[in-house]
């Protein structure tokens, strides 16, 4: 098997809030992020594939199709206010766990099995990555 880890990047404005909880209540749970006004954050996204080797191509995924794919789904939060203009997370909490899930849903139906994890930073102090059980990588 080989992996390969491909990086992308976008911008986007959110608040997280819960809407029958006071302004009070929710800052104690989001912290600033509930700040009324939203506020932005430059994603850092991590794509990782794995599988055999083509034989033909001797590559394990095309990375112009791996890119063009991310792009459109990423492109589709760039520069959004996600928590107003994103119906998926006018319904669901814009954090990086969901953003990390959003990703990896769209990209399953392109990339199938060969999916191994989505990885999402809003900070350089963490990451969080959404996988499935049977794709989970080898350190876990
Ligand atoms: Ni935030």
């Amino acid at each position: 098997m080989v992996t390969l880890t491909r990086a992308y990047r976008f911008s986007a404005a959110h608040r997280l809030y819960i809407k029958n909880l006071s302004d009070e209540e929710n800052e104690r749970i989001f912290n600033s992020c509930s700040n009324v006004h939203g506020h932005g954050h430059d994603y850092s996204v991590q794509i990782k594939v794995s599988g055999e080797i083509d034989p033909e191509t001797g590559m394990v995924v095309n990375l112009e199709e791996l890119d063009s794919l991310s792009e459109k789904v990423l492109g589709g939060l760039d520069h959004k206010r996600l928590d107003i203009e994103v119906p998926y997370f006018i319904e669901n909490q814009p954090t990086s766990e969901n953003i990390a899930k959003y990703v990896w849903d769209r990209l399953k139906e392109g990339l199938g099995e060969s999916l191994a994890y989505v990885r999402v930073s809003e900070t350089k102090n963490s990451y969080f990555e959404y996988f499935e059980e049977a794709s989970c990588p080898d350190e876990y």
